[in-house]
């Protein structure tokens, strides 16, 4: 039967099951996944792998296919796919496989609580309360941005920006959005939202959250002049993937005040933060929990690994992107 690796333990039952079937599995046992150099380790030890399920801190690259001559799937555990090295993967005819849409409510939920915590300052006052630095209600204490009436700018309007202005909508905030393929004008009307150039959006929102993927385009598209061209006070949020915004720059923009805020769940060098963020009162800083929720992150397993099962039997697997 054939031999499949796992990179990390996973919520749910799916990947057991895949042992129950016959196959042999190899899995990770840190819950952070095994990372590229481990994963190569591993495969040079079991060149018979045919399937690899990976996550978003794997980077499969040239050298980590080669060292799986076998290799049929890599079932990616995230709907991002910046870690995955598409022309490779194609030239060697390996099927690659995302989790779209199953964790849409969950990130767009994620990036709400950034939002609502990042304006109106939950974890400073909670910093506070623990520090014992309380000393009662306060008519000038920790005086945040108003939400409703607010509007939110929304850059990426596939399935998540869709659903974060869902939210924004029952929370009373005007949006606008970017995106490089404009919504139909049905889903705009049905939404609430208007479509404004990029530069414009982000001159004339009071929040601005990102949900677009990380591709070359999308690389630094929050740089220093587009964060300091914000209205002053503004608040950013970060939901997507970090290298689509510049942390030093954001990290200054908020120390100037420039920025009154910002909700990040996403960093340039995960799991590292740079420094400056850290210090930081006014930053919300997440640990890359987006699709944590448990029946999300279960139903990502199970997805993986009906692609898994899927190609192992000959057949088409739902979701490729190669
Ligand atoms: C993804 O799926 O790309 C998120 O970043 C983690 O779930």
């Amino acid at each position: 039967m054939p031999t499949i690796v796992v990179s990390s333990p996973m919520p749910g039952r799916a990947v057991g099951s895949l042992s129950s079937q016959g196959h042999q599995v190899i899995s990770g046992d840190n819950p952070a996944g095994m990372g590229h150099d481990a994963l190569v380790a591993c495969l040079r030890e079991h060149p018979e792998t045919e399937a690899v399920i990976s996550l978003l801190t794997d980077k499969i690259d040239a050298e980590l296919l080669q060292a799986g001559p076998k290799l049929r799937i890599v079932a990616n555990c995230a709907v991002g796919i910046d870690n995955l090295d598409l022309a490779e993967l194609r030239a060697r005819k390996i099927v690659a496989t995302n989790t779209p849409g199953v964790l849409t409510d969950a990130t767009a939920d994620l990036a709400f609580a950034l939002l609502l915590d990042a304006c109106r300052r939950v974890s400073e006052g909670d910093r506070l309360v623990r520090s014992g630095g309380w000393t009662g209600w306060a008519p000038t204490q920790l005086l945040g941005m108003k939400v409703s009436g607010a509007t939110l700018g929304i850059i990426g309007f596939g399935r998540i920006g869709r659903a974060v202005a869902r939210r924004a909508s029952g929370f009373g905030m005007s949006v606008i959005y970017y995106d490089a393929h404009r919504a139909p004008t049905e889903a705009e009307e049905t939404l609430g939202v208007k479509y404004a150039p990029l530069d414009e959006v982000i001159r004339e929102c009071d929040v601005l959250t990102l949900h677009c993927p990380l591709t070359p385009e999308t690389r630094g598209l929050l740089s220093r002049d587009r964060l300091a061209s914000m209205r002053k006070g503004a608040v950013v949020v970060n939901t997507a993937r970090g290298p689509c915004l510049d942390e030093q720059a954001l990290a200054e923009l908020l120390t100037s005040g420039h920025l009154a805020a910002a909700g990040l769940d996403v960093y340039q060098r995960e799991p590292q933060i740079h420094p400056a963020l850290l210090g930081l009162q006014n930053v919300v800083l997440a640990p890359h929990i987006g699709s944590a929720d448990r029946p999300t992150r279960e139903r990502m397993a199970e997805m993986c690994v009906e692609a898994v099962t899927a190609v192992l039997a000959g057949r088409t697997p739902n979701h490729v992107v190669t």
